[in-house]
């Protein structure tokens, strides 16, 4: 399988029952982030995201808009679940969609070979089904409902009643890797992230684990069970397969499958379980090796709520690229949240972060470099005379912000190595302040002094702009034109990010690398 060099990481599928809100795009921005950093560290890199569309909540969905669940998904797919990773700026490596015929192929395969190896059985059985989450629920999972529920038993997740289903179904004999699963828990403390995920996955296998029913035959949109065409297999059975069938296990071609597999799975916290106990447990009855890691990252929360569709608070994430952009989306939210925690999203923190850190922080350090270089030098990039303790000061946080960034992300802790990278961006403001170089240049015995800061200002400023990158591509790309040696800043270095080669003359920017924002378009008022 793959070796050290490799690094795959996966989103969720998304279910298509609706469109996106910024929940789900900042699960592919997390990811997308992770890989481009990864890339530009020189790893064989694979990110690879899509749609999860069988089962009964897609199904009912469609049968309410009027048209047959493949129609719908088709449509979902194409206006909305693609055009996400365009709007968040996603370069992913593949889209699996769950209705692909290579991804069927693939499940049939590893059905079958769990059914000739005897980890498969028919059993009868009766629970309690929630559609919302697609899963069987303990009497513990449910609470009391409110307002029109009142006097039922409703899903503590989705606040809808649950449904008494009584069914002759295929059971997964999950039950037999309850020891092991522990073991891997225990021999590979970093398998589930961050610890407080892994702490409640691990006190729920410990409390003993049932085989699991993995077929239905009360409808028929999912993928058929093999050898019994009356049923169809269960959703999360079918979803948790994309990371191994897209990548070609079960067809004739699975050098994708030897290379990249394991992957790094990044989930939010509320399926974290699926991916770290039901997911692990597959694998090991087929004999196949276990991910690499399950990280669970928190909730957006608005107004303090966990931000969903269904109770209204669902912000789409079009509203907030229209007005701050895709990079200030990425940035923020890779930032501002730690990863692994839940987070609470509002207009004023964007806004308030977009003007500091942004449009002031950043962006202004690189109007005034450019344009003073403009200014003293007619563009062409100065040498460097003897750097005085400061000068050698912002070379050596280069070095060291850059080391330390990457650490933070192979540490899993995005929002760090962006924390990081802008030490850099206050430093370099606080040199210039102190340099003056607009004094300098009054001075003609000051020239060569002049050139040193410019030119060591330049130098820090190419180290955050390639540090930035996997954060902001666009804007950062735009910099790199007027200042790099050619290229694009894709193919740099990350894990070297002060070793970049500028032009020999840099050309400063039409416009600021981040727009100013009208008050009155913020919030979509
Ligand atoms: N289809 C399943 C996943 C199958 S993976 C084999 C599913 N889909 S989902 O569309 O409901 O949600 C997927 C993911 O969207 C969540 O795990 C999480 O990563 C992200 N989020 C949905 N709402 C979110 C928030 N409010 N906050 C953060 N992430 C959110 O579950």
């Amino acid at each position: 399988m793959s070796d050290g060099s490799s690094f795959s990481i996966t989103t969720p599928i998304f279910y298509v029952n609706d469109v996106p809100h910024i929940g789900h795009a900042y699960t592919e921005v997390a990811a997308d982030f992770m890989a481009r950093w990864h890339r530009q560290r020189g790893d064989d890199t694979w990110l690879l995201t899509g749609t999860d569309e069988h089962g009964q909540k897609i199904l009912r969905t469609a049968s309410a808009n009027d048209v047959s669940p493949k129609e719908w998904a088709d449509r979902l797919v194409t206006d909305a679940w693609k055009p996400l990773l365009d709007t968040v700026d996603v370069r992913n490596d593949d889209f699996i969609r769950t209705t692909d015929e290579r991804h069927e192929r693939g499940v049939t395969a590893f059905l079958q070979k769990l059914y000739d190896d005897g980890y498969i059985y028919a059993g009868e059985f009766e629970g309690f089904y929630c559609v919302g989450c697609e899963e069987y629920k303990q009497p513990s999972d449910l609470v009391p409902g409110t307002g029109a529920y009142e006097g039922q038993q409703v899903c503590a997740i989705h606040s809808i009643p649950v449904e008494v289903l009584s069914e002759r179904n295929y059971f997964f004999r999950m039950s037999d890797f309850e020891q092991r699963l522990l073991d891997l828990y225990e021999s590979n403390p970093e398998f589930i992230q961050p610890e407080s995920v892994r702490n409640e996955i691990v006190s729920f296998v410990k409390q003993g684990l049932r085989d699991l029913s993995i077929s239905r035959s009360s409808f028929d949109w999912g993928i058929t069970i093999p050898w019994d065409h009356d049923h169809v297999l269960y959703v999360w059975f079918d979803a948790l397969l994309n990371y191994v069938t897209a990548l070609g296990y079960g067809s004739d071609d699975d050098e994708a499958f030897q290379r990249l597999w394991p992957s790094v799975h990044i989930v939010g916290k509320d399926i974290a379980r699926f991916h770290a106990v039901i997911w692990p447990a597959m694998l090991m009855a087929a004999g196949l090796p276990v991910p690499k890691r399950v990280f669970g990252h928190g909730w957006l929360l608005v107004g303090g709520e966990k931000m969903s569709k269904s109770k209204l608070t669902g912000i789409a994430p079009s509203e907030i690229t229209d007005t701050f952009g895709s990079d200030a989306f990425r940035y923020y939210f890779l930032r501002a949240i730690t990863f692994g925690q839940d987070g609470n999203f509002s207009w004023e923190d964007i806004s308030a972060r977009y003007q500091a850190e942004l449009a002031n922080g950043f962006g202004n350090l690189a109007s005034r470099i450019l344009a003073m270089i403009d200014k003293y030098f007619d563009g062409a990039v100065p040498t460097r005379g003897e750097l005085s303790t400061s000068d050698q000061a912002i070379d050596d946080l280069a070095v060291d912000v850059t080391t330390r960034a990457d650490a933070a992300i192979a540490a899993f802790a995005p929002h760090d190595a962006i924390t990081t990278t802008w030490e850099l961006v206050d430093a370099l403001n606080g040199y210039i302040t102190e340099q003056q170089p607009w004094a300098l240049a009054k001075d003609d015995a000051q020239r060569e002094r002049l050139g040193t800061v410019l030119a060591t200002a330049l130098r820090g400023l190419g180290t955050v702009a390639v540090l930035a990158s996997p954060a902001m591509p666009k804007a950062t790309e735009k910099l790199w034109a007027s200042i790099g040696a050619g290229g694009s800043i894709a193919e740099q270095r990350v894990d070297r990010a002060w070793e970049w080669q500028s032009a020999t003359r840099i050309t400063s920017l039409e416009s600021g690398l981040f727009p100013r924002v009208e008050q009155a378009e913020q919030g979509a008022a």
